[in-house]
């Protein structure tokens, strides 16, 4: 129940523990006015800090201002506590340029290299009103009340500056960021976020996870590079597929998420053991295999993705997945040459669907009570 610190050379909502609940919500800017938009950002932020802190989104509150004006807080949280929420802004590439490559905010030398839109991979089935987003807002949440009347207060106060492109809520974690915590499974009943960065390799953490000096813009060192990525499950073909063909593809047991071969599930997967038949105990298209770092130069990513189930699809189906999120230091290296790999060869892409995308540049923390999002950006 207790309050994750707003404040730090990080933002919260990366390497915290990840949370049981997601609201994550991606917005357009619709002001050209700059000055609109950084009062905004600083609007947003003292928002953010005294919701992470339990409180109401304004200083009045939900109840106790004049009568005759909607209060500054919209109420459902009232009395809960701050159930570890996290509050993680992003920024998009389309901030920094329009789609006509104008430059909207007198930012666009500030677009970091690093930021730049994915590519296209093989099989995606992407739909653009619920990809892209000038900026982002993360909320993560114990509580899924406490998460949504996060995001609702920020749309709330961005009314006629932002609107509101997408959102996607989202629970049961798929993702460990802390080696104290148990791993959850995901819909395809499998361990998820076993081999995962975590918070505790400090090292691997400012290797691979955040910006460093002298990689791009100053306003991002350290600062994160998020991807996002709804994967729609086709869960009903899955739960059709045998046991063994399910770890097969995967390249982890089921019960336990030991590596084929391996006894324990935090055992390191060992690619090169062949069966009886002389085939490799972990096939050359299971999941595990490709996304490994020995596969892929070594990168890595923090995985912290969400399921989701947006009830169904009208035939008879669970309109059901991943809500993918990785934080890394630069999805050029990572995230993007780790995709394209599973994009061709990965056996579970029979049974998935990508249908929105996202890449946002998070800022490095907010670091006291002057500093707002977006300060050494603006
Ligand atoms: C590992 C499932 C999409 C990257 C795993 C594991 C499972 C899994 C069960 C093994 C447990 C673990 O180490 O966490 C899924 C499902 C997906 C999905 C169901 C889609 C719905 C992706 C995507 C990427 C990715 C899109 C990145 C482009 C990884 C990585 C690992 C991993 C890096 C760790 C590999 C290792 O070091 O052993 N995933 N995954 N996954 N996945 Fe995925």
């Amino acid at each position: 129940a207790s309050a994750v610190p707003f404040l730090g050379a990080h933002q919260a909502g990366i390497t915290t523990p990840a949370q049981d609940r997601l609201h994550f919500v991606a917005f357009d800017v619709i002001t050209k006015d700059r000055a609109r938009l950084v009062s905004l950002l600083q609007e947003w932020t003292a928002a953010a800090a005294r919701m992470t802190a339990g409180k109401d989104a304004g200083l009045i509150g939900a109840v106790g201002g004049m009568p005759e004006a909607p209060p500054d807080d919209t109420g459902e949280a009232l009395g809960l506590p701050p159930s570890q929420l996290t509050l993680t802004v992003g920024f998009g590439p389309t901030l920094f340029r329009d789609a006509q490559g104008k430059d909207r905010f007198g930012i666009a030398d500030k677009r970091p290299a690093a930021l730049a839109d994915l590519p296209h991979f093989a099989g995606d089935a992407l739909r653009p009103e619920i990809s892209g987003g000038d900026i982002c807002v993360q909320a993560c949440s114990n509580d899924p009340q406490v998460a949504v009347h996060a995001i609702r207060n920020l749309a709330r106060i961005g009314m006629g500056v932002v609107s509101v492109r997408w959102s996607q809520l989202g629970f049961g974690r798929t993702s460990s960021t802390s080696r104290d915590q148990a791993t959850p499974r995901n819909l395809f009943g499998f361990k998820d976020g076993t081999a995962n960065l975590k918070a505790e390799d400090a090292g691997l953490l400012r290797e691979q996870l955040w910006a460093q000096p002298g990689d791009g813009p100053d306003w991002m060192t350290g600062g994160s590079y998020l991807v996002t990525r709804k994967i729609r499950m086709l869960i009903e073909t899955w739960d059709r597929t045998s046991l063994v063909e399910q770890e097969q593809i995967v390249g982890r047991t089921k019960g336990s998420g030991a590596p084929l071969g391996k006894r324990a599930e935090f055992d390191e997967p060992d690619f090169a053991v062949k069966g009886d038949d002389g085939e490799p105990v972990i096939a050359e298209a299971a999941h595990v295999r490709l996304a490994h770092p020995t596969q892929n130069d070594g990168a890595r990513l923090l995985r912290r993705g969400y399921n989701f189930v947006d009830g169904s699809d009208g035939l008879g189906r669970l309109d059901a997945g991943l809500f993918f999120i990785a934080y890394q230091r630069d999805p050029r290296k990572q995230f993007v040459p780790i995709q394209t790999r599973l994009s061709r060869h990965d056996a579970m892409n029979e049974y998935l669907r990508h249908v929105s995308s996202g890449v946002f540049a998070c800022p490095p923390g907010v670091r006291d009570a002057a500093d707002h999002w977006g300060r050494a950006l603006f």
